[in-house]
């Protein structure tokens, strides 16, 4: 995720940009740029931090352009600062670019660049494709729209790119896979942009560049072609969106957005890791740590809130099929005691914001005592990802809503894919489930997106339910995490009093709580535990309990049973998690909305607790 703005025509390009970047910022905030190409003067400004403090940065400088690109960058290669700040200029000089994606084979190129030569500024996948782009133009002595259409034919992962060459100051060139790029029309000016929101206020007319699609970009002209060099006449809609619609991608909030933004962000976070037909799992971070990580004595999963959930799935994973001894701690406790750490032992630290303050001193007191530490964690730079040993970042982009949807379940994709290799290396798992589970995994992003297409069903139990003042959450084996985690939505979401128990601990006191008032919510995927769950569901039922259950499709038993059920598609039920929380992130997001209150930013929260 990352925002990109570009102009092309009569008025400053600068202003232009910069008010665009403000736009967009919602989609990255890690570092801000700006290229000026004027007759042949190519300027480039860039800084870490947001798009104010590039603004401070440059007052007096020349501003002056009538062509620009921009970029507020989310990093996904070499941590945030402003080397790695976009625009980036090619070896050369000559050209500036601007990128929004990851280039997966970058290491590749980068290795065939610096054999030939080549230095680098800068850690990032984006520099690499630059100059690979500049130096194919150099040894064919072609145009760069033909070199980039040869680049683009060896890249793989997902880009856009805008380029601005120092030797045609009236072109910009864009190509786009996998990230998106809107062009608007304007009169004898163009605009470019990750989504409508910096273009709308100049023309409602717009372009949604496909993938493999180059765009050439004059003043007044707009011409779109394939890789193949062949014309693509543009498809030129009207935007209907108004502003803030746009940013949240046509959604009423940004959790929303995030919850349905899920089949996306499990890809990317299994882009360039997970080759389920090979069987590999490619994951430096593991890989170059994969004897400390399968030799180790005991795991310890350190973390707060939705991320310590995170943490008790990865606990029944991790034992189940690498057969290490897991413990997870609430980090904010893990610090203040004395915890015993042996040497051998490895702590996963698992955080969205990478700057949660429990979870970064839980981890320096344990590397005091010689643990490993590996990072789980999604914002590329932030202080836990600097302090641990090793990690693996979610790719999970910006998360806005201040209740943690899209991060969680990139973290348990991660943490999937860990126990994964670990169990490969061990052999504690044998061959045909290991391949059975890379393949599951590989069908989960449809999967979600099949079960969001029942959005409007969980939309109206919502309605349903949202008189209720208090409800229970109940799950066995690793979906008792789940259940915690559909609370702990519910309470921020909707500031209904919810609780999350594992279903057998019912008969230990909590069933004294069951009568016709109280809403009990099964997450109940196909599991070993069905006949206990049935057990436990006639157990509320007899007491007039109103029973919800998410459960898998063709679980009729369930929902003859159920009072509301919520389905989702049959999966393993190792990664059942992954499907069965989609459910009750909705469900806790539409009762919200549905009582009025604002989900994106509930009250009394932050999205990063970086006080004790
Ligand atoms: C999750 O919905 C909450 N916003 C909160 O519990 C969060 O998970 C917790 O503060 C940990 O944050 P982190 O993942 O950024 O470390
Ligand atoms: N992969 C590029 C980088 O890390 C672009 C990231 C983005 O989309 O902002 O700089």
């Amino acid at each position: 995720m990352c925002g990109i703005v570009a102009y092309i025509g009569p008025r400053e390009a600068y202003p232009v940009i910069m008010k665009g970047l403000k736009r967009l910022e919602y989609r990255g905030y890690d570092s801000a740029g700006v290229a000026l190409l004027d007759k042949h003067n190519l300027r480039v400004f860039k800084k870490q931090g947001r798009v104010a403090v590039l603004e401070e940065s440059i007052i007096g400088e020349d501003l002056h352009a009538h062509a620009g690109i921009g970029h507020t960058r989310w990093a996904t290669h070499g941590e945030p600062s402003d080397r790695n700040a976009h625009p980036h200029l090619s070896a050369s000089g000559r050209l500036a670019m601007i990128h929004n994606g990851i280039i997966e084979n970058y290491a590749q190129l980068k290795t065939e660049l610096t054999k030939k030569g080549y230095h680098f500024k800068s850690d990032t996948d984006t520099e690499v494709l630059l100059n690979f782009i500049e130096d194919i133009q150099e040894n064919n002595q072609c145009s760069l729209e033909e070199s980039l259409r040869i680049a683009l034919k060896r890249v793989t992962g997902a880009y856009v790119i805008v380029l601005l060459d120092r030797n045609h100051p009236d072109t910009l060139i864009a190509a786009r896979k996998g990230s998106p790029l809107v062009i608007g029309i304007g009169k004898g000016e163009h605009f470019l942009a990750s989504d409508a929101s910096p273009i709308i206020e100049y023309t409602k007319e717009v372009v949604y560049v496909n993938d493999y699609e180059l765009a050439i970009i004059k003043c007044d002209e707009l011409i779109l072609k394939n890789l193949g060099n062949e014309k693509i006449t543009p498809f030129v809609q009207k935007l209907d969106l108004e502003l803030t619609a746009i940013e949240k991608g046509g959604y009423d909030h940004f959790m929303l957005k995030e919850i349905f933004e899920q089949p996306d962000t499990i890809f990317d976070c299994l882009r360039g890791r997970l080759d389920a037909a090979k069987g590999t799992i490619t994951m430096a971070g593991v890989q170059n740590n994969l004897d400390k990580l399968s030799q180790a004595k005991r795991i310890i999963m350190v973390a707060c809130g939705t991320s310590w959930h995170a943490g008790l799935i990865a606990e029944y994973i991790f034992e189940e099929i690498c057969r290490i001894p897991v413990e997870v701690e609430y980090a904010s406790e893990f610090r203040y005691r004395n915890p015993v750490i042996h040497p051998g032992d490895v702590i996963i630290a698992i955080s969205q914001s990478g700057e949660t303050a429990d979870t970064i001193v839980a981890i320096e007191k344990a590397k005091e005592q010689g643990a490993f530490i590996f990072g789980v964690v999604n914002v590329v730079g932030s202080s836990i990802a600097r302090i641990s040993d090793a990690g693996a970042y979610t790719h999970a982009g910006p998360e806005i809503g201040v209740a943690s949807t899209k991060a969680f379940t990139a973290q348990l994709v991660v943490l999937i894919l860990i126990a994964l290799k670990i169990a490969h290396e061990k052999q504690t798992l044998s061959d045909e489930r290991y391949m059975m589970l890379l393949s599951e995994l590989h069908a989960i992003p449809e999967k979600v997106k099949e079960l969001l297409h029942s959005s409007r069903h969980i939309r109206k139990l919502a309605e349903k339910y949202k008189g209720v003042s208090d409800a229970l959450y109940l799950g066995r084996g690793n979906n008792f995490p789940v259940a915690l985690e559909g609370a702990l939505k519910l309470k921020e979401i909707s500031y209904i009093h919810a609780e999350g128990y594992p279903a057998a601990e019912m008969k230990h006191g909590p069933i004294a709580l069951v009568d016709e008032q109280l809403p009990v919510v099964f997450a109940a995927p196909k599991s070993v535990y069905h006949e206990k769950l049935i057990s436990n569901i006639q157990e509320i039922k007899a007491r007039k309990g109103m029973v919800l259950a998410v459960i898998s499709e063709g679980d009729d038993v369930i929902a003859k049973m159920a009072d509301d059920i919520m389905t989702v598609p049959l999966t393993d039920e190792l990664i059942s998690p992954l499907l069965s929380v989609i459910p009750l992130q909705l469900f806790a997001c539409y009762l919200g909305m549905a009582k009025g209150f604002d989900v994106d930013k509930p009250r009394n929260l932050a999205k990063s607790v970086t006080v004790e």
